[in-house]
């Protein structure tokens, strides 16, 4: 039975992708940085939760010696935040800083402390929940900087890591899920959580180590950085 990790597991694409795994038959290892906040979560069935503020990197190092014997065959990085106000002469720069810390320094760190896990694993794939936003050539539109640049800066890492843990057999992805219903996708999106995430687990369900270092739509298309 593979296992599959994901952070910000308590709403959400999170939530989704936990319920999906679950009801594949994956071990589901769950964290969310408040433990009495999703009865959805509580109620999968098998679902292992850990409690897990993402921004906490010696929680982050805490969790994984807690997991180390347990191969991890998908790594999702999913915990993620937009930001507040995002147009020129509105950004601030505390919520900036605090959005890279949640989107960006949060999954370098998650890969840093969890690649012994997801190396000792059969699937050995790394997948983070970046955005279409954060592509450079597809911004007509501009501003949305503090979303753009933390997803942007989440591709640059994931790039990396498909370079850097090439040798351990590892496949680093960015992944687009559509624009879905969520709290953050908000009621206009088209997408609901569970098209997405049946999208995104088709699409990773068919990974060879050709996938690694690209950035990838739910419905399969390939997203120029
Ligand atoms: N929805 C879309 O249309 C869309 C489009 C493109 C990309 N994405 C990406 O997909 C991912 C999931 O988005 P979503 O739509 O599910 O967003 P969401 O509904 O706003 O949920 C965000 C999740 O991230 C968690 N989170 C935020 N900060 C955290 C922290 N410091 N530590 C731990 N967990 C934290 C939240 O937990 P709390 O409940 O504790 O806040 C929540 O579980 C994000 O990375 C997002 O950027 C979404």
């Amino acid at each position: 039975m593979p296992t599959v990790f994901i952070t910000g597991s308590n709403r959400g694409l999170g939530l989704e992708f936990a319920r999906q795994y679950a009801h594949a038959g994956w071990r589901v290892i769950a964290t969310c940085r408040d433990l009495g906040c999703s009865a959805k979560l509580s109620d999968l069935p098998g679902v292992e939760i850990h409690a897990l503020d993402v921004t906490d990197y010696g929680g982050i190092t805490v969790l994984a010696e807690k997991l180390r014997d347990k191969p991890i065959d998908l790594m999702l990085c999913n915990a993620g935040v937009f930001g507040a106000d995002q147009e020129f002469g509105m950004v601030d720069a505390d919520d900036f800083a605090e959005t890279l810390k949640v989107n960006v320094i949060a999954a370098m760190m998650l890969a840093q402390a969890f690649r012994p896990h997801v190396a000792a694993s059969q699937g050995r794939v790394m997948a983070f929940l970046s955005s279409r936003m954060g592509s450079i050539a597809d911004n007509a539109s501009g501003g949305f900087y503090i979303y753009r640049a933390s997803k942007a800066a989440l591709n640059a890492v994931v790039k990396s890591l498909s370079v850097d843990l090439e040798s351990s057999g590892i496949v680093s992805l960015a992944l687009h899920p559509g624009w879905v219903k969520t709290d953050m996708g908000g009621e206009a999106a088209p997408l609901s959580p569970g098209e997405s995430i049946n999208g995104l687990r088709k699409v990773l369900s068919q990974v060879t180590s050709q996938h690694s270092g690209k950035f990838l739509s739910y419905d399969g298309e390939e997203i120029p950085w």
